[in-house]
């Protein structure tokens, strides 16, 4: 098969907001106790929080982590994670049904988002609280002093405000799940008058409003439109969220989920621009992409995790070769949007549906890991119009094309780099990538980064961790402003040209 490329570096889709490359970790299983913080391992800093961790989220290079959930934040009491830690509640959490003890919490949090070099979007309770929960945790968190709770935070031993500036109204507001569930209307008005109070109290924040749980909730497309009228004026962006699982083991149709997801985000642009419009408005309603990822594998397994225990192992998915493929894919289908996607997370970070996990012994980089670390690093800069000629095929999403990629320049460090996923399946068939890049005079070729495995189901372990490692072997050539690379049957590329 044949893909040619066609990009301009006058045709740009816009500058990559580096926060679209954000994860999350939620109180949930092991993400925050053993995950990020486990006083009692041989790994942990003087806080009892991960180095190893840190080491490994630092190399992700994520700008932002949302937190504290998830459906956790749905009955969260922020009060109950600050203070001293031998006075805080242990507390059940309905969202996971397990108890959640309180010693880490939203300061911790804070502190950690700094060892971590990454900043905090922080979610409140819209759920089984409102307004006034919200108003509180913006003082204690941003206002400098003198008043209750900036003193109440003093107190606790940050001299500082912590100064977040994203803010979420809730999460999945959408779902019967959900604590607190709303409709959409409910839930419009609620956000608008929280987001409205937390911007009086602190004008520099951003918001974002809780969008659809995923594409096939029945109520798509009238929450978006009914929530939106509400709180148009209060809020910033709209979120997103999605997963997507191989439950059928059908690997063609698994990787063409990247056809939905694109589906999704027009879709959602469409309908913030008709509320826009609605309301004569002069602002764009931006995209928060704040769930993203594969989630399947653990299902099964977490139906029999006995209630009220706590930090049990809980959507532990071990991720296979083709998750990495999908993780690139949708990285690649986020970018394609990143004039309207301002930011998105990775669900989750460490030990919950998660790139990094963690052991007693250890931390490793699960498949999923590659992808993200590639195009976290390297896709920094403008999104040209990527234009992509290639033969289709035929999945439960309609004409699927069997590349998916994306060229981004970087005029600071004077680069172009390409990601490509190929999804044709068959062993013996390879692709030839052209693009005709004679606007990069002088480049070369500086590396071509290949994630390739003949075993879709080939996945990482503790004991295994570099099974499905990426490698600098692919033949990607530059000739008289000529790009061609020959790329095999399902695999990942980064190409770099400088
Ligand atoms: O990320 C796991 C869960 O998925 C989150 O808590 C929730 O928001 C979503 O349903």
């Amino acid at each position: 098969k044949k893909a040619t490329l066609h990009v301009n570096k006058h045709f740009q889709i816009g500058e990559v907001d580096n926060r679209i490359y954000g994860s999350f970790i939620e109180h949930l299983g092991r993400a925050v106790y053993e995950g990020i913080y486990q006083p009692d391992s041989p790994f942990a800093d003087e806080q009892g929080m991960r180095k190893d961790v840190l080491d490994l989220v630092e190399q992700l290079n994520v700008p932002v982590v949302r937190y504290p959930g998830g459906n956790f934040v749905s009955g969260y009491r922020w009060e109950d994670s600050v203070g001293p830690k031998e006075e805080r509640p242990s507390t059940i959490d309905l969202a996971w049904r397990v108890i959640e003890s309180n010693q880490f919490g939203f300061n911790e949090f804070m502190d950690w988002t700094k060892k971590a070099k990454t900043e905090c979007m922080m979610a409140v309770n819209l759920g089984t609280r409102g307004i006034e929960a919200a108003k509180n945790i913006l003082e204690y968190s941003n206002i400098k002093g003198g008043s209750y709770y900036s003193d109440l935070r003093r107190k606790h031993g940050w001299e500082e405000p912590h100064n977040v500036k994203l803010w979420c109204l809730g999460n999945e507001m959408d779902g019967p799940w959900q604590e607190g569930h709303k409709t959409a209307y409910e839930y419009g008005r609620l956000a608008s008058e929280a987001g409205r109070a937390m911007k009086m109290l602190d004008p520099t924040i951003e918001t974002v409003a809780c969008g659809s749980s995923s594409l096939t909730m029945p109520t798509f497309g009238t929450w978006e439109d009914t929530a939106l009228m509400e709180c148009y004026d209060q809020v910033d962006y709209l979120s997103l969220h999605q997963y997507y699982g191989n439950r059928e083991n059908n690997s063609a149709d698994f990787l063409a989920n990247t056809v939905a997801m694109d589906q999704f985000i027009k879709q959602v642009i469409s309908i913030c621009d008709a509320v826009k419009a609605k309301k004569r408005g002069k602002k764009d309603i931006h995209l928060s992409f704040d769930e993203w990822n594969v989630w399947y594998h653990s299902n099964e397994q977490d139906q029999k995790i006995e209630p009220w225990s706590q930090h049990p192992h809980q959507l532990e998915d071990v991720y296979n070769f083709e998750d990495a493929l999908l993780v690139a894919g949708m990285m690649i289908t986020l970018l394609r949007h990143a004039n309207r996607v301002k930011i998105a997370c990775l669900a989750q970070l460490v030990n919950v549906i998660a790139p990094i996990m963690t052991s007693d012994t250890g931390a490793w980089k699960q498949t999923i890991y590659y992808p993200f670390e590639l195009i976290s690093n390297l896709g920094r800069g403008t999104v040209l119009n990527t234009e992509i000629q290639v033969p289709f095929y035929e999945s439960k999403h309609g004409d699927t094309p069997f590349l998916d990629s994306v060229a981004i320049m970087n005029e600071e460090y004077e680069t172009l780099t390409i990601f490509a996923v190929n999804k044709d399946l068959k062993p013996s068939e390879e692709m030839e990538l052209s693009a005709d890049l004679r606007q990069f005079e002088n480049y070369i070729v500086d590396k071509h980064v290949v994630l390739v495995h003949d075993d879709l189901k080939a996945v990482n372990t503790e004991e295994n961790p570099n099974n499905v490692t990426p490698h600098a072997n692919g033949n990607a050539t530059l000739e008289n402003g000529h790009l061609q690379a020959m790329l095999p049957a399902q695999s990942f590329h980064v190409i770099t040209l400088k």
